[in-house]
């Protein structure tokens, strides 16, 4: 039996240890905090899939080559091929695992539009499907934990991964209860930790995932991909802690967006795109909404009060209680916000990273999306990429004596010590909050190859001094000792975004405003002692 050791307990972390379990392997399942809290929850609108029987102007093949245009040409044919042909048999198991679909009057299930897809093959649970997914996933761990076939630790931060010699052996994690770190060791290491929301302060994301785990890992040799492409949701509003996402699944049901001029709306998506234009690919709509002359708003209240609290019934919520307004009668004011990340760690097509043993999955790993993510094929990946890494673990990863790293774990748990032993006029808190600004400010909707440069000048400041701060002492270990790695991250999302020098999907340059076949590839970075290398490769092609 082999010991699989997955971080992050979201749909893909909870997914992958099920398989993992129904494999006949042990799953330890560790985060910091519960299922619940995960990222997951707050997907909205809905998982893709063509169904059997549904529509028959629809096809496995149209969901391929509309996943792969929506990417801009750059996600692998291979990997998007084994996405769309599972997602029938996956959208299966999750009914038979108890995710309630709505459905239609006829009994089939219900699907709506969603952007960038000619036909309507986005399944959904009312607004809240990442929810019911959730949910019924935790149910079904909870069966394999009785058998102790999966184990689930909660209060345990990620700190680092312990390799030896090019192979992972386990983790390191800060306990927060008892104080210090602790190390899990495993025949296979998988990474399920998320997006890097955090890095850019207010996203639709939860603030709990902050990239660290990428960051910390691509500075002990994990290769990252296409960090540029970083996809902003059109339809955001603003609450006090977080942008909170209007599901597209409001558009693809018939939701209208305007602006107004004097006293007459413009619908100007409809205007420049015609019929489909509300559902244009989210890049198309997020920069047509930040082009827009005064505030845009989105209208649903002609869809009727009954439409609405039945397919809508999170909207209606959320802006009832976030904006005091009634979307039955008036519209929403809208905005975009950084909603997901299209790139992370490197993997290949069976989710393997270059480092051997270590795997990623769902947000945390790079694949499937090229540079725009399609609505509805986020929640597909997660549960796609999870039993794929389960399944090529069972075949390929052959238990190993792990050696022994006790004096790497005194050395770091004694240098988080020190760094905490006394008063200093650097926060962490400050340069976390200087680092959100510099990638909200310099790595935007539309970028410039000036304001990337001046946004790697200034973090690379402050990597200059991150060595040798000592941290206030009411933060906590955490703050402190992530705060490198997310900088290195920001640094290497930034020298990516600067380095393409095109305007490809979410990648929008002012100062190259076109396509360019010369960057119709991936990039892929890698960290050399403080040098970012980049390299450009096809997705069907990478050989990590
Ligand atoms: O708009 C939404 O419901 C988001 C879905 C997604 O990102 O896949």
């Amino acid at each position: 039996m082999k010991r699989v050791l997955i971080i992050g307990s979201g749909i893909a972390g909870l997914t992958c240890a099920i398989e993992t379990a129904k494999k006949g392997n042990k799953a330890i399942l560790v985060s910091p905090y519960p299922s619940e809290r995960a990222q997951s929850v707050m997907a909205a609108g809905g998982i893709n899939a063509v169904l059997p029987k549904c529509d028959a102007e629809d096809s496995v093949q149209l969901h391929i080559k509309e996943t792969i245009e929506g990417g801009c040409r750059i996600a692998g044919n291979k990997s998007v091929t084994a996405l769309c042909e599972e997602a029938p048999e996956i959208i299966q198991w999750l009914e038979s695992i108890g995710v309630v679909f709505t459905r239609q009057a006829d009994g089939n299930l219900a699907r709506r539009a969603f952007g960038g897809q000619s036909r309507k093959r986005t399944v959904y649970a009312g607004a809240s499907t990442g929810k019911q997914i959730i949910t019924a996933l935790v149910q079904e761990a909870r069966k394999w934990e009785c058998n102790g076939r999966i184990n689930r630790q909660l209060g345990l931060l990620f700190h680092s991964a312990l390799i030896y010699d090019g192979v992972c052996h386990g983790a390191v994690f800060y306990n927060e209860i008892s104080k210090n770190l602790v190390p899990f060791y495993a025949d296979a290491i998988v990474f399920a930790t998320g997006g890097q929301n955090c890095l850019f302060g207010k996203t639709t994301g939860s603030a709990l995932c902050d990239g660290y785990a990428a960051g910390k890992l691509f500075t002990q040799g994990a290769k990252l991909k296409n960090l540029e492409f970083i996809q902003y949701h059109p339809t955001t509003i603003e609450t006090p802690q977080k942008r909170m996402l209007i599901t597209e699944g409001a558009r693809g049901d018939g939701g209208r967006l305007y602006y107004m001029d004097k006293d007459r709306r413009v619908y100007f998506m409809e205007e420049k795109y015609g019929e489909k234009g509300n559902l244009m690919p989210r890049d198309i709509v997020s920069k047509c909404i930040y082009d827009a002359p005064s505030q845009v708003y989105l209208d649903i209240a002609f869809l009727g009060k009954q439409k609405i609290k039945s397919n809508l019934r999170e909207v209606y919520d959320l802006c009832n209680e976030y904006l005091g307004l009634d979307v039955t009668k008036e519209s929403i004011p809208v905005a975009p916000s950084v909603h997901f990340f299209m790139g992370g760690l490197a993997v290949d097509i069976r989710h393997r990273t270059n480092i051997k043993n270590m795997y990623a999955i769902g947000e945390c790993a790079s694949m499937y999306h090229g540079a725009n993510r399609l609505g509805g094929n986020s929640l597909l990946a997660a549960v796609h990429s999870g039993r794929a890494a389960a399944k090529s673990i069972s075949e390929e990863v052959k238990p190993a004596a792990a050696p022994d790293f006790g004096s790497y774990i005194k050395e770091q748990s004694d240098r988080i010590l020190q760094r905490f032993a006394s008063k200093s006029r650097f926060s962490a808190v400050y340069i976390q909050n200087n680092l959100s600004k510099i990638m909200n400010d310099d790595l935007g909707i539309l970028r410039t190859g000036e304001k990337l440069i001046s946004g790697i000048e200034s973090i690379d400041y402050y990597l200059s001094i991150s060595d040798k701060l000592i941290y206030d002492s009411e933060i906590s270990p955490y703050q402190g000792y992530s705060l490198h790695a997310m900088l290195t991250l920001g640094r290497a999302i930034l020298t990516c975004a600067e380095a393409r020098k095109e305007t490809r999907g979410a990648h929008i340059r002012s100062d190259y405003p076109q396509r360019s076949k010369a960057y119709e590839k991936c990039s892929l970075i890698s960290y050399n002692g403080g040098k970012y290398d980049i390299t450009y490769e096809s997705e069907d092609e990478i050989c990590l």
